[in-house]
């Protein structure tokens, strides 16, 4: 079930986001999984700032979604620099709760103990964004509702979506390592964070198209809980706006 919330911009969305966050870290001994990306950016900036007002983390366990296959975890682009950037190094959130999948060695022992380790600590909070081809984690259109973690080839809208962040779309990952949509679908409650008219037909298929494995997130139909905290332009595209 959705609870769509539509946020005049960016900054609002960050701060709204924060406060089902807030409300879920304030619970004490809990597991996040965290996402990663340009729409959490701000979410990450309210976490940082509470912190500094109070809000501890120390009894967080947090699980990342996805990471690059191929990146050295201390490259500047790697989802491991991005969380430590952006969260973890401004927090009291302990190194040995911290989870990512690595993107290096032999990924189908890293796939294998990541799955373990996320049947054993089932999360409270899942934070996801959504890609403009309606991927959540890294898992691209086609990508089975039964898949658990995996390596995936990215789509080149993904990459190209993703050059931004790269020297050029030459140094893109082909491959990312990710949480499947079992893993993704267990989470106690989903929220997800999205903004700008690049995202807004995505978030249209997941609240109103038909679920398919086509279009990965439209399974978040099936969850009993998912808030949705977008802005006005990622919310253009839908019926009753
Ligand atoms: C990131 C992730 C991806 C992103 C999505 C949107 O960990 O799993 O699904 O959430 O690609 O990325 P941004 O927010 O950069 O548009």
């Amino acid at each position: 079930m959705f609870k769509v919330i539509v946020c005049e911009d960016y900054e609002a969305m960050s701060q709204k986001a924060f406060e089902v966050m807030e409300s879920v870290v304030k619970q004490g001994q809990v597991t996040l999984g965290l996402a990663t990306g340009s729409s959490p950016e701000g979410l990450y900036r309210y976490m940082v700032e509470a912190h500094k007002n109070g809000l501890s983390y120390k009894d967080v366990q947090s699980f990342n979604l996805d990471e690059y296959v191929g990146l050295p975890r201390d490259h500047a682009q790697s989802y491991y620099t991005f969380m430590f950037e952006h969260f973890f190094k401004h927090v009291d959130i302990e190194l040995k709760n911290i989870h990512l999948p690595k993107g290096e060695g032999s990924l189908e022992e890293v796939a294998d103990e990541y799955e373990a380790l996320l049947t054993k600590h089932p999360q409270d909070l899942q934070l996801l964004g959504i890609g403009s081809n309606g991927h959540i984690g890294f898992n691209e259109p086609g990508t089975s509702f039964d898949s658990t973690v995996h390596v995936i080839r990215l789509k080149e809208t993904t990459r190209k979506d993703n050059a931004r962040f790269f020297d050029s779309l030459d140094e893109v990952p082909h491959f990312a390592i990710t949480m499947g949509i079992k893993d993704i679908m267990r989470a106690k409650k989903i929220l997800l964070v999205a903004y700008g008219k690049n995202k807004a037909q995505a978030i249209k298929e997941m609240l109103e198209g038909e679920v398919h494995e086509d279009v990965p997130c439209t399974i978040l139909q099936k969850h009993p809980d998912v808030v949705v905290v977008i802005d006005k332009e990622a919310a253009s595209l839908l019926k009753n706006d």
